[in-house]
């Protein structure tokens, strides 16, 4: 039996005092939901203030990337133990926006993967295919190998996955539940692949892209979505506590 768990990724949105009061009302819509892992993500500069304002609750905290070295000369990046200092007990790694703009590829997701878990940071690894390679035929291709390399080498066993077809983020057109269970059960045949079917069969599946309050629940009860990670309905109290309350 997995645990769900649903968690809001802000992207590059709310400042920290903005932050502090957004996580006051998820505390105050989801307090004593227990069955479900909720994990909120903020931009780093909100971490600090995040923290406090998750303390005592059943939010916790992740970030939305992480470097692969401990320390030194990396300017702009962010190691694990920085990370674990401020509380944060999730890590974001190769979203799709981070490897169409930021240059991530299946190589340095794997380091980071690698840097999250040797930290005892839990990786929210994000695989999807775009529109093009759907449309292409490469689909299965392209998600076996975002799987297969971003993981090569890892214990898989504490590493959560999100399953988001660049196609459905953002844009209101969302996987239908067949479409979204089709991939997830892909991706689980992959993961035994790697690690046999006991170790697979623990290992979280979240989906992501355009998922809402209205359209959680029917994503959620597909076999293998074990959850969702959250854009745009992040971002209100309201939408992204309907959407933990979905998964309950
Ligand atoms: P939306 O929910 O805004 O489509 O974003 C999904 C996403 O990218 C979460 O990481």
């Amino acid at each position: 039996m997995r645990t769900k768990i649903v968690a809001g990724n802000w992207k590059m949105n709310k400042t920290a005092s903005e932050a502090a009061s957004l996580i006051e009302g998820i505390k105050k819509e989801v307090a004593g939901i227990t069955n479900v892992e909720v994990i909120v993500c903020p931009p780093f500069t909100d971490l600090k203030d995040a923290a406090a304002a998750c303390a005592g609750s059943n939010v916790k905290l992740g970030a939305q990337n992480i470097h692969w070295e401990a320390n030194g000369a990396y300017t702009g990046e962010i190691s694990a133990s920085m990370l674990k200092d401020l509380g944060v007990t999730h890590v974001i790694i190769g979203h799709s926006e981070r490897r169409q703009y930021f240059g991530e590829t299946d190589e340095t997701v794997n380091k980071r993967t690698k840097a999250a878990l040797d930290a005892g940071l839990v990786p929210l690894v994000c695989v999807g295919e775009t529109l093009q390679e759907r449309d292409g035929g490469q689909m299965e291709a392209v998600v076996i190998r975002q799987t297969k390399a971003g993981l090569a080498g890892l214990d898989i066993s504490k590493v959560v996955i999100a399953y988001e077809p660049v196609w459905a983020i953002g844009t209101g057109r969302t996987a239908t539940p067949e479409q979204a269970q089709e991939v997830h059960a892909l991706i689980r045949r992959t993961l035994a692949e790697i690690a046999g079917k006991a170790v697979a069969d623990t290992v979280r599946i979240q989906y992501g892209g355009s998922m809402k309050p209205d359209n959680a629940k029917e994503l959620m009860s597909q076999p293998d979505i074990d959850g969702g990670l959250i854009g745009g309905a992040a971002l209100k109290a309201d939408t992204f506590a309907a959407i933990v309350k979905a998964g309950v």
